[in-house]
């Protein structure tokens, strides 16, 4: 069995959309993959809602409960392979997980820690990446899924999604447009490569 393990802080969407297509899709005959658990930073993660009700074992790993990056990460991993144990496949999805991973957590998942962000990668790493594309005068705006490195928003891009600016955008219309996007994009990219896995 291959086993999916989705890291949120909030909304939980792209989560979702993972979910949905997950099941409309029989990932587990086709792929024998399953989706094990949905691990939040933030008890307050609306998206753990979501994946109770789909029947999804949840977690909460308060970062403010560690004393360093390093110890966090740590735990994260722990709790990964509580569910996900290492002599299986695990593909680790972030969807919309707002914390830098440090390098050891990268290297460890090295290949099966995949991202997604809402800008056409390499432009606008970081955050607010919406309000600096309208500032920058961007006509088209995007998302993009790609591979986790130690580097912020770095890493072979897997699929990428473009929208227009329209006039009179705001930074929350464009997120919206560039939202819909992702919820297509992600799922399709996280099945080619649980293809490879
Ligand atoms: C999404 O737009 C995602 O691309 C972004 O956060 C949002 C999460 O929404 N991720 C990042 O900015 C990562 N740096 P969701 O919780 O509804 O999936």
């Amino acid at each position: 069995m291959k086993n999916i393990v989705i890291l949120i802080s909030g909304g939980g969407s792209n989560m979702a959309a993972i979910v949905r297509a997950a099941q409309r899709e029989d990932w587990a005959s086709r792929y024998g993959a399953r989706i094990c658990a949905v691990i939040s930073n933030r008890a307050d993660a609306k998206g753990l809602d979501i994946a109770r009700d789909a029947g999804i074992a949840t977690e909460v790993l308060d970062h403010k409960d560690f004393a360093s990056r390093d110890a966090f990460d740590e735990a994260l991993a722990a709790l990964i392979e509580r569910h996900a144990p290492a002599h299986q496949s695990t593909l680790v999805v972030l969807a919309g997980f707002m914390r830098i991973l440090t390098p050891p957590f990268v290297q460890r998942y090295a290949g099966r820690l995949v991202n997604i962000h809402p800008s056409l990668l390499p432009a606008f790493t970081g955050l607010h990446t919406h309000q600096r594309a309208l500032d920058a005068g961007c006509k088209f705006a995007g998302a993009t899924v790609h591979q986790v490195t130690a580097e912020l928003d770095h890493g072979q891009i897997l699929a990428q999604a473009v929208v227009p600016i329209l006039s009179g955008d705001s930074a929350d219309t464009l997120a919206a447009r560039v939202l819909t996007q992702e919820h297509q994009i992600y799922p399709r990219a996280v099945a080619q490569l649980l293809q490879t896995l």
